[in-house]
């Protein structure tokens, strides 16, 4: 990114952008002027989210749990646009703060980890030449201070390594990434009133807004870091 703010011309996926904080996340992205591609899993629900915008945001079919979608819709936006300037992976499930490590239900710890961490994992893997291709490419995983080693307790145990799987990936693809123009940081968008995040939560708008910094960084911004508002996070 150049750290200035003509951003038109320029392309974002948000993956799970139908509702929630990616849907804000794609709305403020679009506001600053970017082509938005709204990752949908069901492909109806993203169009319907991207009529309320205008032309400047659009669906794509993305469940990022089914292995081969995301080279598939990788393959869309090279023939599209070429390139990608920003990758947010935000689809996520299973918020599960009532279970327990010790009984533990393998259904959703494997559902869990197959889209917050394999999910993330394949999206970053199919979508880096074109953020490479970009020259400024911005990847955002968006985690939780749940999955923060420095604070973790007890209780929801297929969220929690979920997201602590997906910022150690943080760590390595901005590892692998640098020098290549690509910046990655783990964000926590803090605890937002969404379906997931429930009643008394921060607005979308806030939460969303961490996330937009993140990837608006200028080149000489943070790689391989975890943050909230723009302040860093223990991991
Ligand atoms: N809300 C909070 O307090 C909070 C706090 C910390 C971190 N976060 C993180 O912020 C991100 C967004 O959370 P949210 O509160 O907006 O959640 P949400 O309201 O539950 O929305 C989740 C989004 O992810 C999509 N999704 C789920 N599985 C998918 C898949 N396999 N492929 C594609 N999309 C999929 C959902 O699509 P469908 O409509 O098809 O289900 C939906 O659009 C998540 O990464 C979450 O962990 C949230």
């Amino acid at each position: 990114m150049t750290g200035n703010a003509n951003y038109s011309g320029k392309v974002a996926l948000v993956t799970g952008g139908n509702r929630g904080i990616g849907l804000e996340t794609a709305r403020q992205l679009a506001e600053l002027g970017f082509t938005v591609l709204i990752g949908a899993r069901d492909f109806a629900k993203g169009e319907a989210a991207a009529k309320k915008f205008g032309g400047k945001v659009e669906a794509i079919a993305l469940d990022v749990a089914a292995p081969e979608a995301a080279v598939q819709a990788a393959a869309q936006v090279e023939r599209r646009f070429g390139r990608l300037e920003i990758l947010v992976n935000n689809a996520a499930i299973h918020y599960d703060p009532s279970a327990r490590a010790l009984k533990p239900d393998w259904t959703v710890i494997r559902e869990a980890f197959e889209t917050n961490v394999f999910g993330s994992w394949r999206v970053a893997v199919a979508f880096a030449p074109l953020l490479g291709a970009s020259g400024h490419g911005r990847l955002v995983n968006v985690s939780s201070e749940g999955g923060s080693l420095a604070s973790m307790g007890a209780g929801a145990p297929a969220y929690s390594t979920s997201k602590a799987t997906l910022n150690a990936l943080t760590r390595i693809l901005a590892a692998e990434l640098r020098g290549s123009g690509v910046l990655v940081n783990s964000i926590c968008p803090g605890w937002v009133a969404t379906d997931m995040g429930g009643p008394g939560g921060r607005p979308v708008a806030q939460g969303a807004a961490g996330i937009v910094w993140a990837a608006t960084l200028s080149d000489d911004g943070p790689t391989g870091g975890f943050f909230r508002d723009g302040k860093k996070l223990p991991w």
